[in-house]
């Protein structure tokens, strides 16, 4: 499958699964190294998430715990990452080693949020790993330790990620078509 369409645009496959899995591997591997022996937490944020940290926790290899949250935005807001609330950690992130599981890191807003609300809960660090960044975008300095992947500017779908709630399901990632 090279196109999909979903809604209104067009999609063309534009990083294929192999490639993904190699990345997400290479990725793994690079945390396996830095982490061990700090029993990290993982938060997968939902929902883009969910396709990137199975793949990815199947590569890890040192004891470590995985939990997943989720950003909600507050009524009336735009998500445009200006207010955000996290629901979903009980678990205690003092004195944690904690690792950000993203899909995708676009102006940073979302992961700066993010940042700042378990900044709050005594963590002893936060590492960031993201499948994807569009690095042209990004508007407030990240420490984006693990990427797979870096994309240019425009919207993608597959692989956890979705277009108005569609597209999620896909094994590679496309790109819109204009
Ligand atoms: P940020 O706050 O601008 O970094 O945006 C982060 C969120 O926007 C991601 O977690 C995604 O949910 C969404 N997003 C950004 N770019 C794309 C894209 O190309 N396709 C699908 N969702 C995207
Ligand atoms: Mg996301």
């Amino acid at each position: 499958m090279d196109t999909i369409q979903i809604k209104d645009k067009t999609f063309a496959v534009s990083i294929h699964e192999a490639d993904i899995q190699r990345e997400v591997a290479r990725v793994a591997s690079e945390i396996n190294r830095d982490l061990e022996g700090k029993n990290p937490l993982f938060l997968s944020v939902l929902n883009g998430s969910f396709m990137f940290t199975a793949d990815l926790m199947k590569h890890i290899t040192i004891p470590c715990e995985i939990s997943f949250v989720k950003l909600a935005s507050y009524q009336g807001v735009s998500s445009t990452g200006v207010i955000k609330e996290v629901i979903g950690i009980n678990e205690d992130l003092a004195g944690r080693t904690i690792v950000i599981v993203e899909d995708i890191v676009d102006t940073g807003l979302t992961m700066q949020r993010l940042l700042d609300t378990l900044g709050t809960r005594h963590p002893k660090e936060i590492h960031i790993a993201s499948l994807l960044v569009k690095p042209d975008k990004l508007t407030v300095p990240l420490n984006i330790e693990y990427v797979a992947m870096r994309i240019p500017n425009d919207f993608i779908v597959g692989y956890g990620l979705d277009y108005d709630g569609l597209g999620r399901n896909y094994r590679n990632i496309y790109t819109v078509v204009d």
